[in-house]
Formats: structure tokens, sequence, C-alpha cells
């Protein structure tokens, strides 16, 4: 079962987008989940998740479950047609669980323990946790299996988003058994890790330890594996329990990642993850305060179809208005809700879901916005939740298309992780924001992206842009050269190729050669030194600037299609151009300020034969991105600006059923998704 059977599910045989949000009755009484489940009607929520931090109302005692409450929520949402996301509720261990087995509690890097009082406050390898999440989850999964309010399972909640990494006890052995399976031999594991450095030679695994608080920066390679390992203890608790789901129900399984902002989410290894799901769903929360928070919507949503393998996901949460958790809150303006949720729709989200139903009273979270907000119906926020859901139900035949993209950005979690870690030539090395930046000259361009990784199978894109794929292993280089060797451009960035798989320098100890040592060749360039900016700094370049970072080089068999024109690296290639096989690879080994960027990006897209839209020109703040599947194709058209934008495009307009007779007026801050005609 996967998304496709949950959207004609919820839509009685005919796909219907699905709508709704979580749902934590337990904090509210009978009376007030009977006014909830008429103004779920009212807005056309047909799915709701249930249960996510339920564990201490549900069992009060180890052993002792009270499901009375949870039946009777369940039948409530049945019988007025809302289908249940229900969880296994194995998010938050209750108080008496920390109190009864104490060091099953998340240990930080400087040995302090953690206790209850929030959530998450469990360590991944504890047994005790292990064994109580399982029991918890046979017993729901025993319930309600065949209840017919159940639509799909939604296991935990953000695996990592508080107490991860742990370093306690649990980690420490855990890490050691994940070396072992590993590394085989601790001599394989002291080459790895290069542990020739510092005297840091291991001679039996028990000397090993969790990247612990030391004097100063921690073996590198450690830290690489360690959160490698991290992520792994986090899944084989995901997979521990949707086993236990599976064995009772053939219902879809789901655990909800965290690709939200702020940095992508650090802690698990989502390309590791999504193969092991039945849908992929993801959390996004808007950086209020960041102007082109809409781009860094789009970002995500185009990572989350990466993890999805370009199929249709589900947006498991966003906000209806302000979060809690950002320095300042700012509240969604008029309008705002309705184009994140279309952005969502657009880059192919078939579920446009919440955080949460109703806000809290209570809690660290009763100033986060809800679908009902604390003033109730006669307000913006709920107005809209009304909007959406009637808008949403008007396009529900975009369920199950997939999005049109013209080319695709790289992102692999190692190359983040390894890139990420400290002791760098520049802290200004960033490989998220490189991300970001990259891909907000592609959305700019109106060009749409799928977010993949170095080893996918790349070969349907014109272009390929990897920006800062600091580590790469040997499988990824050599899919990048048999990418390019077939025809496709691609665009690698500074600090691109320089470690292996253990966070080793790739060179040659004998003849040198230079950086990047995993692509030199296919680039046809060698790089001596690294040069970083100094804050703020700009270095000339035959055209525009570039800014954070310069190299000292030279070409071998590349082109310099611009140069450093000052400083230390005057005349040293800057951005260069590469003939192999039957197509090109482009290196920019700095980063390019706007100026540098149009004399560039218009060069790459030509080589790769992309015609960017017009619309990009004429109207910057319209987001264009189109579905497509057997049955015809979607334009979406979000309107960011002040002003009412026109879009050439024959066909229906969904929301408001009239058809755009050639051109679709899409006014300011407003949407439109039209099925193209023909
Ligand atoms: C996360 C969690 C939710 C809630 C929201 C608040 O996404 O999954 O339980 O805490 O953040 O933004």
């Amino acid at each position: 079962m996967d998304l496709n059977d949950l959207t004609r599910r919820l839509g009685n045989g005919t796909p219907r987008i699905a709508f709704g949000a979580d749902y934590n009755p337990e904090q509210w009484s009978r009376e007030v989940w009977k006014h909830d489940v008429e103004l779920m009607r009212e807005a056309g929520v047909n799915l709701v998740s249930v249960g996510i931090f339920s564990w201490a109302l549900l069992e009060p005692e180890e052993g002792r479950y009270e499901f009375g409450w949870l039946d009777e929520v369940m039948d409530l949402l049945h019988a007025n047609g809302i289908a249940v996301d229900l969880a296994n509720a194995s998010a938050s261990p209750p108080p008496w669980f920390t109190v009864k087995y104490p060091d099953s509690a998340p240990v930080d890097e400087n040995g302090v323990r953690q206790t209850h009082g929030s959530r998450q406050a469990f360590a991944a390898c504890s047994p005790d946790y292990r064994r109580a999440a399982a029991a918890l989850t046979t017993a729901i999964a025993e319930r309600y299996s065949q209840h017919p309010a159940l639509a799909m399972w939604h296991i935990h909640n953000e695996y990592g988003c508080h107490n991860q990494p742990d370093f306690g006890p649990h980690a420490e052995r855990g890490f050691r058994e994940w070396l072992r399976a590993r590394y085989g031999t601790i001599d394989a594991l002291n080459e790895a890790w290069g542990t020739a450095f510092w005297s840091q030679h291991y001679y039996d695994w028990s000397e090993i330890m969790p990247p612990r608080r030391s004097g100063t920066w921690v073996n590198p390679s450690q830290q690489l594996d360690f959160a490698r390992f991290s992520s792994d203890s986090l899944l084989e608790c995901f997979e521990a329990e949707a086993d236990i789901i599976r064995a009772h129900s053939d219902k879809p399984v789901t655990t909800n990642f965290m690709g939200t902002n702020m940095g992508l989410a650090r802690p698990v290894d989502y390309w590791r993850w999504a193969p092991r799901m039945d849908i992929v769903s993801n959390d996004h929360y808007l950086i209020a305060e960041d102007p082109r928070n809409h781009q860094d919507l789009a970002l995500v949503a185009d990572l989350t179809r990466g993890w999805a393998q370009t199929k249709p996901w589900l947006l498991m949460e966003h906000s209806t208005s302000a979060v809690n958790w950002q320095p300042r809150n700012i509240a969604k303006s008029p309008g705002q809700m309705l184009r994140n949720s279309f952005q969502h729709l657009a880059r192919g989200a078939d579920g446009i879901l919440f955080f949460q139903w109703r806000a809290s009273r209570a809690g660290a979270e009763k100033f986060h916005s809800g679908m009902v907000p604390h003033a109730g119906r006669d307000t913006k926020v709920w107005r809209e939740v009304v909007e959406l859901g009637a808008a949403l139900e008007k396009a529900s035949e975009v369920a199950g298309s997939r999005v049109v993209a013209d080319a695709a950005l790289l992102f692999d979690t190692d190359a983040r992780w390894a890139a990420e870690l400290d002791s760098h030539p520049s802290m200004e090395a960033q490989p998220v924001r490189e991300l970001r930046e990259w891909h907000d000259a592609l959305f700019r361009a109106g060009i749409t992206t799928d977010v993949r990784q170095s080893t996918d199978d790349l070969s349907a894109y014109p272009l390929v842009v990897a920006p800062m794929l600091y580590l790469v292993t040997d499988d990824g280089a050599a899919n990048l050269r048999r990418y390019v060797e077939g025809g496709g451009t691609l665009v690698l960035t500074y600090f691109s190729g320089i470690v292996d798989e253990h966070d080793r320098i790739i060179m040659d100890p004998l003849n040198g050669g230079g950086y990047p040592g995993a692509f030199r060749e296919l680039l046809g360039i060698e790089i001596e030194e690294f040069f970083p900016l100094h804050a703020a700094e700009t270095v000339p370049l035959t055209e525009g600037s570039g800014e954070r970072w310069s190299e000292l080089g030279r070409t071998t068999t590349a082109e310099a299609v611009s140069r450093y024109e000052a400083g230390p690296t005057a005349g040293s290639p800057a951005v260069t151009r590469n003939a192999a096989g039957r197509g090109h690879a482009y290196y920019v080994g700095t980063t390019p300020d706007a100026e540098a960027l149009a004399g560039l990006l218009p060069r790459v897209l030509a080589d790769a034969g992309i015609e960017p839209p017009r619309h990009a020109a004429e109207h910057p703040d319209l987001e264009v991105v189109t579905r497509a599947s057997e049955e015809g194709s979607w334009v979406f058209a979000i309107n960011h600006g002040t002003e009412d934008a026109r879009l050439p495009v024959d066909g229906v307009e969904l929301v408001s059923g009239s058809a755009t007779e050639g051109e679709l007026r899409v006014p300011a801050g407003g949407v439109a998704v039209v099925r193209v005609a023909g």
C-alpha cells in the first residue's frame, strides 16, 4: 500500500488530496472533541494524525494499557468520515519510564544525562527503550489494525529531533558493534580514520569511544562515522517498530522527516531511510524572517521529492501561521499559508497537513498556530483553512502526477556531514548555504530542479549542479563522469571532490597533481592551494566578482571561462569549462556574485540545451511548476509578488473552474492550477 492507495481511499475510489493535521484530543474535553469533528467537516479535513504523544496516557504503568479514550476518538472520527494516520506513540516515553529506567535517557557530549520533562528523552540504543516501544507498538497494532478509521501508520515523530546524538553507554556499545561490522578489523579502522595522526592508534575495540568532549578537535573520520552510526541506530528503532506494525496491518507506514528549514535537519540520513517508507512524509516550517523563505520551502520540497525518488510525497506538518520556536515568531500574512500549501502541492505533495489541528491551551507550544486558533472560527486563520480545504478538493485530480523537472541539484548527506566538520579552510564553506544559493539561482531563472544524490541515475537531466560535493565516493565520482561523457552538463563548485568516504584527502603522494582529486581529469584543472577570502572580501573576476573563496591553480584541458583579476590568485582560473565525451563539466572555484552568475548561468543553460521560460524574466516573483501524468499535465502558478502576473497557458483553472483562454492571470499573492488543454 502506498500514497496512491491512501489518496484513493480518501476519495472513496477517486484520488483526493489529503488534508488535515496532528490531532491531540487528549488535551481537550469530550465536548470539544464533538465540536472538533464538526469543524473538521466544515473545513473538508479528511486525515488526522492521532496519538503521537499519547504514550503516558495509553500506558499508565508498564504493561497496563488504557485504550478507552482512544477507542472513542477513533470511532468518533470514523463516524464523521475522517481517516486516521495512527501513531504508535513511541516518540515520548512517560516520566514513569525514565524514573524506572534512568539509564535509558540520552547523554550529551559532556556526559550530562537528560531527563524527562520535555519530549523524546530516550537513548536510541537503550534496550529498555526498545523493548518498551516494541511492547507499546504491539498493543496498539493489535487493538487498531482492523479499525475502519485507520488509513496509515505514523511511526514515532521526527526521529532525532531532540535526543541526537546520544553519547551515553548504550551508544558506546552500539558504536563499537557498528564499527566492527563496517571495518572487520581494528587495522582497517585505523587506516580509515588516519589514526597515525596525533597518536590515536587503537589496539582494541574497547578503546573506541563516541566522539565525546575532548581537548580539541576529535578525529573527523570518527565524527563522520558516529553521525552515520547515530542515524542507523534510529533507523533500527524505526524498523523494529515498523516490522511489528506490518505484521499486523497492510496499511502504509511512514515516519515524518524533518527536512525543514534552519539548515535542513542534520541528524538523520534520509536518503538511507526513505526506501524503508511506504510513504515519504516531511515536515516543513518557514524561516519566518527570511524574505525568500518561499524559496527555502521550494528547496525542501524538491529535496523531499528526491528522497521519494521523484514520486509524490506527503506534507505531514507545516503551520497555518506563526510557530513558537524562532527568535521572532512572525505570523503569516493573509494568503501566505495558501501559497505555501500550493507550493508543496506543485512540488509533488499529495497531502497538505498541519501541526496541529487545535492550538494548545497549555504547554511549550501554546503560542504555536493551529488550524483552529485560540480565537476560534471568526478568524483569518480559520477562513483560510476552509478556503484551502475547498481549493485542495478542487485540485484533487493532480494526485499521483509527477513534477516535471528541468535539472538536478546534488546533495549527499555524507558530503554535507563531512563538510560541516571542524578545522576546515574557512567557516564560509557551508554546503547547505551553497545548495540553497544554487537552487535560488535556478529558481529565479524559472528552472525546476529535483534534488538527488551523486550515485543516482542522472542521465535524464540535461543539467546537474553539485554545490560543494566535498566528499565523494568512487561510485559517485564514476557516476558523474559517466553522466558528462553521456552528454550531460555538470557544474561542480569549490571544495568538491576533496575527500574520500573516510574524509581523507584524495591525492597521490608520489606524483602530486592537486585538488580536486576526484574530479581533476573530468574538470581539466589542477588546484594547488585554497585562498579563502576575508570576511566580506570580494575578488574581481573577468566578469563580476567572487565571494568567500578563491584558489591558485591552472587549467590542463579546460578553457578558463573567467579568471581572478587581482590578489594572490590573479591569473588563476576561477570558472572553467571542460569537454568530456559528449558533455561538459564546469567548475566554479568561488561564490559568484550576481553579475558573475548572470554571465555564467546562460552559458551553462545553453550547453545543457535549456531555454529559461519567459515568465522568469517578466514576473520574477511568479513561481511556475508543472506536474504531469498519463492523464494530462497541470501548471501551478504561485504569485509571491505584489503585482498581478500573466502566464500564457491554455486550459481550465481548477480552483475557480474558469477557462484561461490562452492566458492565466494570477493576482498578486494568489495561486492557480491549470489543467492544460489538449
Ligand atoms: C515539529 C514536531 C511537532 C511540533 C512542531 C512545532 O515538527 O513534529 O510535534 O512540535 O515541530 O513546530
